[in-house]
């Protein structure tokens, strides 16, 4: 492990300060990153880490791609922000990218996941109101989904303990249990809009939904008139080997979010619909002073650029397929892992031992940094530019850290 020192920043003094001035929301591991490139980053004492958790599903092209950086740059040096009461050239281009990638129609856009949540809600009742009328507002939504922290999206997010000390939630919505079509049939009532979806719930331990659901509930949203909504904050753009994970399952949504991956690591979240429920917004029915900002969408149209340049789906996708079988071979061989779920490089290992914080602590000793999720579940999502190399060198350690924390 290579070892760079940052003169005047040592981890414990960032942590001490962080403790007396940052309030107390994240429960955070002890690791002060200071520096990346590609798939490694260096922490302030100098040690140096493979990332396969990559920002939480955010730096798809790995860190400080260069022309990332450059795009970035000459931006900043040129326009960061104007009012959205004006024209930003960068914002129609991003749009009609996102557009044509989608299937879709419109977009909208806004600076985090929770934040296209909220717009993809409030879109799909104004939609509702206009078309079906005001009895129509519910939205149902699956129990262990994740739809991020402001009060809409808690609502949405069907963990009772997001909900815990906030109440009241936000009227208006239902939950069912993920992957249970007759349950779905069932609580559709005649105040339902739309249904909300993952298409694979990642928060709560990577579990995708399966084809035969996400097309009958497609189905059903057809015959009851009602939008389908697709959370792809963490799926989307190109996590899953495709641009969208609805594309795995033959079914178009009405209404998509984005965030994560789309600035590759400069925040920009997205609200992208057909054309027929977009239309639905009119002029003061939803803004954001930093939404779409000619920097954000600057990043992003460099982002999915290099993305379609390098072929990182193609990669998410290959790669991906070698990781997967790499850890269903621990599964096979040694038992240590009992499932291996996700698609692409959104993978998820569920362990043996129960001991997913414990192997997680390990590996970050031994340079690798994870996802562990509630006792047994390991959540793996490198950048999109990751290669095999780097992925055996990943099982390796994971390997060791698995044998480490049971010994
Ligand atoms: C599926 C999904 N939706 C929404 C969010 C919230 O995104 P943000 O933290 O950018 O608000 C997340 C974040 O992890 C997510 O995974």
């Amino acid at each position: 492990m290579s070892v760079e020192r940052r003169p005047g920043v040592d981890s414990r003094s960032v942590m001490e300060m962080d403790s007396a001035y940052v309030m107390h929301t994240f429960r955070r591991q002890p690791l002060v990153l200071v520096r990346g490139e590609g798939a490694r980053v260096w922490d302030a004492d100098g040690r140096e880490y493979l990332d396969f958790l990559a920002g939480i599903a955010v730096n798809g092209l790995g860190h400080a791609h260069p022309r990332l950086v450059e795009s970035i740059q000459n931006q900043a040096g040129k326009l960061m922000h104007v009012s959205n009461l004006y024209y930003i050239p960068e914002q129609p281009l991003l749009a009609k990218k996102l557009v044509e990638l989608s299937g879709l129609g419109k977009a909208f856009f806004c600076n985090s996941g929770a934040e296209a949540n909220e717009t993809a809600i409030k879109l799909a009742r104004k939609w509702s109101y206009k078309n079906q009328g005001e009895d129509k507002y519910q939205i149902i939504t699956a129990l262990q989904s994740f739809h991020g922290r402001t009060m809409g999206a808690i609502t949405a997010t069907g963990q009772p303990k997001y909900h815990k000390g906030f109440a009241p939630m936000l009227p208006g919505f239902k939950y069912v249990p993920y992957n249970d079509i007759s349950a779905l049939e069932e609580a559709v009532d005649a105040n339902t809009a739309a249904i909300m979806l993952e298409p694979i719930q990642g928060e709560s331990g990577v579990h995708p939904a399966s084809l035969e659901y996400m097309r009958r509930v497609r189905e059903l949203c057809d015959a009851k008139g009602l939008l389908l909504i697709l959370d792809e904050v963490q799926t989307g753009l190109g996590r899953t080997g495709e641009w969208f994970g609805f594309l795995h399952y033959g079914i178009k949504p009405d209404i998509i979010s984005l965030a994560k991956t789309l600035g590759g690591g400069f925040p920009i979240g997205a609200c992208v619909a057909s054309n027929r429920v977009a239309d639905a917004f009119e002029p003061g029915d939803h803004a954001s002073t930093f939404g779409g900002n000619p920097l954000a969408c600057c990043a992003a149209l460099t982002t999915l650029q290099v993305m379609e340049d390098e072929d990182l789906i193609g990669n998410a996708k290959r790669v991906g397929a070698y990781f997967k079988s790499a850890l269903e071979s621990i599964k096979s061989k040694t038992g240590a892992i009992t499932d291996v779920r996700g698609l692409g490089l959104m993978l998820g290992a569920e362990l043996a031992g129960g001991n997913a914080q414990q192997v997680a602590a390990e590996c970050l000793k031994r340079g690798l940094i994870i996802n562990p999720i509630g006792l047994d579940v390991i959540r793996f999502l490198p950048p999109l530019i990751i290669g095999e190399v780097d992925v055996d060198k990943a099982v390796k350690i994971l390997q060791d850290s698995i044998a480490g924390s049971t010994a």
